[in-house]
């Protein structure tokens, strides 16, 4: 199991086990992280996934593909910092990251 540190969008913070293997979006989704919501099942279709990772995690992370990138073009909160959870695969590097879920701004 791989520790995740995640801060939900009503700014609650957990550690949470997961599993090597799972996108982080279900992980969250499977612990009731609020503000995840995972609507298009990981397809990288909604960004109802977003969140913003720990400056000091986005090279362990890695960089998104076009394609999370261009639906992060469409989230009016984008940064540098943000992914797309069900784009992100749990793996030991990530043991110990620390991600918040993003604000949802219209
Ligand atoms: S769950 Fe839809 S983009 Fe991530």
């Amino acid at each position: 199991m791989v520790a995740i540190h995640f801060t939900d969008i009503t700014g609650c913070a957990r550690e949470l086990d997961a599993a090597t293997g799972k996108s982080l979006m279900e992980v969250a989704v499977s612990n009731d992280v609020e503000g995840i919501e995972g609507t298009c099942g990981g397809a990288c279709s909604c960004a109802t996934c977003h969140v913003k990772i720990a400056a000091a995690w986005s090279a362990i992370a890695g960089e998104p593909s076009e394609e999370e990138l261009d639906m992060l073009s469409c989230v009016p909160d984008a940064d540098s910092t943000s992914r797309l959870a069900c784009q992100l695969m749990v793996d030991e590097r990530l043991d110990g990251l620390v991600v918040r879920v993003a604000e949802k701004l219209a």
